[in-house]
């Protein structure tokens, strides 16, 4: 019998392992992969985009938004740098906040199996995990194993080809918890086959862009990318967790600036230039935008009304993305354990004593930039206190 079993070695289930064990519990985590941690290992582009400066819960999306404000503030981003910095791994600020690994991802998730190894945690690879029974006994492929609690870490949907599965929202439900619908979140938008043909010049044009929902207040200013299937990058990445299906999406193609003004002034130095080329836009974006606009011709030849519907073209462009790349792509998953089931200090669901959730299993989902992993550390280690 263990005290605790945990099912899932991603970065919320090692977290929760290792604190459950630091208590004096007998901790066993078991996972189907036949290595744990893999998408700690492969985030932020192989460095690991361990957490951000700027954790406010306003960053996390979820039907109860005021649910993930308790585990991050008892296990803060200053906590998880003050462990990052104890194990001597160097690291940066990129950006926004963002803080990335000087050197290795491997270096983060080599720290949390030392850590669960000295605080004498069991680690098992390779277990299929079939369901997870009352009372607490866990139905493996290596036979049944009973704990008196049981912390499921077992992630979202998103990349099934790294071991994502439904399993802990199966159990959930089995237990009498709602899920929220899991939907792909932080993921590149798409075109319809119409939009693909006239955007298809602009694959791998990249500019710094504003992107906003129709209507709605929410707007990120980052990088965009067109790609072969429509749209990414950050901006495009942080407002796809907020659209839905049938929505427009308001992208501000040179934030900041005011082409319609810089056109007007640059009458007299470039007006005997195609309008096109007399824009300080990528080549191809210029074209594109112009061709939107109806527009031809000289800048010189161009009325102000013209130019205004320049300027709409390349700060208002609002279009309708026919869908998202799906759970192939998404970096993770918005949805999942309803956390109105969950107790927010201790992640217990409340009416299953011992039964935890932890990770992006539930339903809590960070912007881009180091929010989930932060979700995962603060949620795992507030398990971890409890279990
Ligand atoms: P996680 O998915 O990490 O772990 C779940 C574990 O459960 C896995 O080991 C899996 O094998 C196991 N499991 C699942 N089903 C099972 C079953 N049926 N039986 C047994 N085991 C099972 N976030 C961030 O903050 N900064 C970043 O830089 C990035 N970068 C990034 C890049 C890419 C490509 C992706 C896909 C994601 C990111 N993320 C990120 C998101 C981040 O990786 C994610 O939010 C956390 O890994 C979630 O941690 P969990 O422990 O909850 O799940």
């Amino acid at each position: 019998m263990h005290d605790v079993i945990v099912l899932g070695a991603g970065a919320a289930g090692l977290m929760a392992g290792i604190e459950a064990a630091r208590r004096g519990r007998r901790v066993l985590v078991l996972d189907h992969a036949r290595a744990p941690g893999e998408k700690i290992r492969i985030s932020g582009g192989g460095r690991c985009n361990f957490t951000n400066l700027q954790i406010a819960p306003e960053r996390f999306l979820s039907q109860n938004p005021r649910f993930a404000l308790s585990a991050l503030r008892r296990y803060t981003q200053h906590d998880f740098i003050a462990r990052i910095d104890r194990a001597g791994i160097a690291w940066h600020e990129k950006t926004l906040g963002q803080l990335f690994c000087d050197g290795s991802a491997r270096q983060v998730v080599d720290m949390l199996l030392r850590d669960l190894a000295e605080a004498g945690g069991e680690l098992r690879l390779g277990v299929t995990i079939s369901g997870l029974r009352p009372g607490f006994t866990v139905d493996t492929g290596d036979g049944p194993l009973d704990a008196r609690s049981v912390v499921v870490a077992t992630g979202g949907k998103s990349i099934p080809k790294m071991g994502a599965t439904g399993l802990g929202y199966d159990i959930a439900r089995a237990f009498g918890l709602d899920v929220i619908e899991p939907r792909p979140a932080l993921v590149p938008l798409t075109f319809s086959d119409q939009q693909r043909d006239a955007m298809q010049a602009l694959a791998g044009v990249s500019v710094q862009a504003r992107v906003g929902l129709k209507d709605a207040k929410i707007a990120f200013d980052e990088g965009l990318l067109f790609t072969h299937r429509g749209l990414s990058g950050p901006s495009i990445l942080q407002i796809s967790s907020y659209w839905r299906e049938g929505q427009a999406i308001e992208v501000d193609l040179a934030a900041g600036r005011d082409l319609a003004q810089e056109a007007q002034a640059a009458r007299s130095e470039k007006g005997a230039r195609e309008l096109a080329n007399a824009l300080d836009l990528p080549e191809k974006l210029a074209r594109s935008v112009t061709e939107r606009a109806g527009l031809s011709g000289k800048l010189a030849t161009q009325s102000k009304a013209a130019l205004q519907k320049l300027g709409d073209a390349v700060h208002r462009w609002q279009l309708v993305p026919n869908g998202t790349e799906g759970w192939r792509t998404a970096e993770v998953t918005l949805g999942g354990v309803d956390t109105r089931a969950l107790d927010a200090k201790t992640m217990q669901a409340r009416g299953v004593p011992g039964l935890y959730f932890v990770g992006e299993v539930v339903d809590v989902t960070g912007w881009l930039g180091g929010y989930n992993f932060q979700w995962a550390w603060s949620s795992g280690w507030a398990a971890g206190q409890a279990a």
